[in-house]
């Protein structure tokens, strides 16, 4: 449990130019105070990440938002009226005094009001901008309970607020809205449908010009152990050639083995989207850490509900063009 007195450290600590991580509804952030530099170059030290990469701000209300953005398109007052506070992220014009640092130099400012309580006290009580990606190492998997927070950054982070398992457990959903036309630059806790309802119309897949965002970087949210997303017919016969090949293989599928295979750690995952996403990165920690060769996951549908997932499970399966 998280206490009152802890979210008046976590803001103290904040204040100092220190490192809090802390629980959203997707998954833990690792915060810094958005307008302090030192502070945001602490937090890409501490992540391993590189300096040009752009930072989520994130603010207590929607009512901050005119603070860090330039202009307020009518497309980002929908979107958040529907789904704010909650796992969206909306890309706009930056304001002047937003720092480089934070957009990675580009001209626009990605912005969130996250739901769960924890991080929304913080937010009230640190009363401005908190920056905070993902609280894990750069190019892994996102954290979704505070112990993996401290296992993978540990002492780098000056205090760990444990709000329990996240809830959505995969990353907001992110929509740039600085051009002409709204773009779903992420997919994540909120799907294109529920956008498409809320916006009146479709939104364009990413584009050349589209702002760069890490998390759609082809190799993403990766397990450490090689894995592969197999399609559900191939599963058998791909895991008895890996097997006889000598690996030692964790297939993770939303169904039963259809006959008996001797050697094969065969996992059930969820066979709907919600629960799946849920425990989707807890299950490839435990993967990773259980001494497999290979993780060989069903494939998912790549549309609705499953998109997030689809994405996050091929990001983790990408290990270059072979
Ligand atoms: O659910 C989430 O969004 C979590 C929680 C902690 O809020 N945060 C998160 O942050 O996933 P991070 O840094 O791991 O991923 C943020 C993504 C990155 O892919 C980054 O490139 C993109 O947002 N991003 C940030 N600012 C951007 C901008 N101005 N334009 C385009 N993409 C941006
Ligand atoms: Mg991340």
């Amino acid at each position: 449990m998280v206490s009152h007195d802890d979210i008046q450290q976590a803001a103290a600590i904040l204040r100092a130019g220190r490192l809090v991580a802390f629980p959203t509804e997707t998954v833990y952030g690792l915060g810094a105070d958005a307008r302090n530099p030192e502070a945001i170059r602490r937090l890409f030290a501490a992540k391993g990440r590189p300096i040009d990469h752009p930072v989520i701000v994130h603010l207590a209300s929607a009512d901050a938002m005119p603070q860090w953005v330039s202009c307020v398109p009518s497309t980002a007052v929908m979107l958040a009226a529907a789904f704010w506070p909650g796992p969206l992220t909306l890309v706009l014009p930056r304001a002047a005094h937003v720092l480089d640092l934070v957009t990675g130099g580009q001209e626009t400012v990605a912005i969130r009001v996250p739901r769960h309580p924890v991080a929304q006290a913080l937010l009230e009580a640190f009363g401005d901008g908190i920056v905070a990606p993902s609280a894990n190492r750069f190019g892994r998997l996102s954290p979704t309970h505070a112990n993996h927070v401290r296992t993978e950054l540990g002492d780098t982070v000056d205090l760990i607020l444990d709000g329990g398992p996240t809830d959505v457990g995969v990353e907001s959903t992110i929509v740039d809205l600085s051009g002409d036309r709204p773009v779903l630059l992420r997919p994540g806790g909120i799907t294109p449908a529920q956008l498409t309802a809320a916006l009146g119309e479709a939104l364009d897949a990413p584009h050349a010009a589209s702002p760069r965002a890490s998390g759609t970087l082809p190799s993403h949210y990766a397990p450490r152990t090689p894995l592969d997303v197999i399609a559900p017919d191939d599963l058998e016969e791909r895991a008895t050639q890996c097997t006889a090949r000598g690996s030692h293989v964790a297939v993770l599928a939303r169904r039963k083995a259809l006959s008996t295979l001797s050697g094969i750690a065969w996992y059930i995952a969820s066979a709907d989207a919600t629960t799946y996403a849920h425990v989707l990165y807890a299950t490839l920690r435990a993967l990773d850490a259980g001494g497999y060769d290979r993780i060989l996951v069903e494939d998912v549908p790549d549309d609705g509900a499953w998109l997030a997932v689809w994405d996050r499970l091929h990001r983790a399966a990408y290990r270059g063009e072979k």
